[in-house]
């Protein structure tokens, strides 16, 4: 393969044409597949391709809707973009189930986001504490141009601190800033506050420190880790109504805060009891066009923040009461990005009732609790595979090209007989046999 120059300033057409020429054994059809995927709507399409680089085609997910959600009294319809296929049935489940039982209750703790600007100095600590406190005001001073339309809302930087990372790595120390970017995610915010700090902090440092000491900003970058922009999600109710009979309700009860239990102290649990909570989370995330990678991160990070990973979610019965909660951090945005820019993004947020910052972040946190709920509830139940494999049938069905007649007959024999890839097979290839 030979190496290509110059390659995004090529058109899209020829960006196909190389690509389909040289890695392609049928270029054609390739290309049908990828043209396939375009937009009817030229300006539609235009803004796509313009959300990032060499874009040759969409890539499409499902985009679905789990109703019934209650949340702090409100009604809320959640959309969800994901391909797993159990995932929005889970989360309606779950939001059903407690639909009946008071809904689920969220609350937002705290919204502060954080950026450091990493630097070196071989300077004594008293000296550049001592600098440190000099300058601070001029920091804060010449961000001012980006900072004020955000203080005019109530936001902007909250604290500038110099922190000693020395002990740990030799000479390096932090300006450790702390935000407040109401309704917005707040990346670019943060990331030019940050770059500007550490112009000013660079500048200020060439005439009061020698050429030995002089500080060297390594780089400002926001910190994905936000454990101080936390929601709180709940839902309880009396033990007894969980199930129509009081046995079974006490032993579902108990299986399920041992399976919270487990997810506490096992490690390999623990990420797929995690993991599951990120099926309701991300997919939230997504459809309400936020950064699904920084949410992930932080979440793990948080996950394993007492020193070993463990479960987000909780779980007890006291006095006769079960109680399921998470907390979790997640830095969110319903302005800027992609919010005001993506037609469905734009239609997420209106079918949410155009929350704010802090209501999105506890619409999330439902989510991803109603997520586990489903699942804990399948898992120390009836199994996952039962409503999974009844989800895939329709994969299996789509992947042998099924007609309409073959489909019902298949979902007619697979309501009384166990599902699995091989199973569905054998009862389509019979149906194509004649037999
Ligand atoms: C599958 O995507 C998610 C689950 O494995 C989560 C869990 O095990 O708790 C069902």
């Amino acid at each position: 393969m030979k190496q290509v120059k110059g390659f995004s300033k090529l058109s899209k057409d020829e960006k196909i044409n190389w690509l389909t020429k040289n890695y392609f054994n049928d270029s054609s059809q390739a290309k049908q597949t990828l043209e396939r995927y375009w937009n009817q709507d030229q300006k539609l399409q235009k803004l796509h391709d313009e959300f990032t680089e060499n874009t040759i085609s969409n890539y499409y997910l499902p985009f679905g809707i789990a109703p019934n959600f209650l949340i702090n009294d409100e009604l809320y319809t959640i959309p969800m973009a994901i391909e797993e296929s159990s995932v929005v049935a889970a989360a309606s489940n779950a939001a059903k189930f407690w639909l009946e039982k008071g809904g689920f209750k969220a609350e937002v703790l705290s919204t502060q986001k954080v950026g450091q600007v990493h630097f070196t100095s071989a300077a004594n600590t008293e000296k550049l504490t001592a600098f440190f406190n000099e300058v601070q005001p001029k920091l804060i001073e010449e961000v001012k141009a980006i900072t004020k339309n955000m203080e005019k809302r109530g936001g902007g930087i909250s604290s500038i601190e110099l922190r000693n990372k020395t002990a740990d790595l030799e000479n390096y120390y932090q300006l450790h800033c702390t935000f407040e970017t109401l309704d917005a995610m707040g990346a670019n915010f943060i990331n030019s506050c940050l770059e500007q700090i550490a112009e000013t902090f660079t500048r200020e440092a060439e005439n009061y420190f020698s050429s030995e000491e002089q500080p060297e900003v390594v780089m400002s970058i926001l910190s994905n880790y936000v454990p101080q922009c936390l929601v709180r999600a709940e839902v309880s109710c009396p033990v007894e109504d969980l199930l129509p009979n009081k046995a079974d309700a006490e032993k579902f009860a108990h299986k399920f805060v041992e399976a919270v239990k487990i997810a506490k102290i096992e490690p390999y649990r623990a990420v797929t009891h995690n993991k599951g909570i990120m099926n309701g989370i991300d997919a939230v995330v997504l459809a309400t066009g936020n950064d699904f990678r920084a949410i992930e991160a932080c979440a793990h990070a948080y996950a394993a923040k007492d020193g070993s990973y463990s479960s987000l979610t909780d779980a007890s019965v006291e006095n006769g009461v079960f109680k399921f909660w998470m907390e979790i951090p997640l830095a969110l945005g319903t302005v800027g990005g992609l919010t005001s820019l993506h037609p469905l993004v734009k239609l997420a947020l209106e079918m949410l009732q155009k929350p704010s910052a802090k209501e999105l972040m506890k619409i999330v946190a439902v989510a991803g609790l109603a997520q586990n709920f489903a699942a804990l509830r399948s898992l120390t139940t009836v199994g996952i595979q039962q409503g999974h494999m009844k989800m895939h049938l329709m994969n299996i069905l789509n992947q042998f090209e099924a007609n309409e007649n073959e489909r019902q007959q298949v979902i007619e024999h697979f309501k009384s007989n166990t599902v699995s890839h091989s199973a569905v097979v054998e009862i389509i290839e019979g149906l194509r046999n004649g037999n």
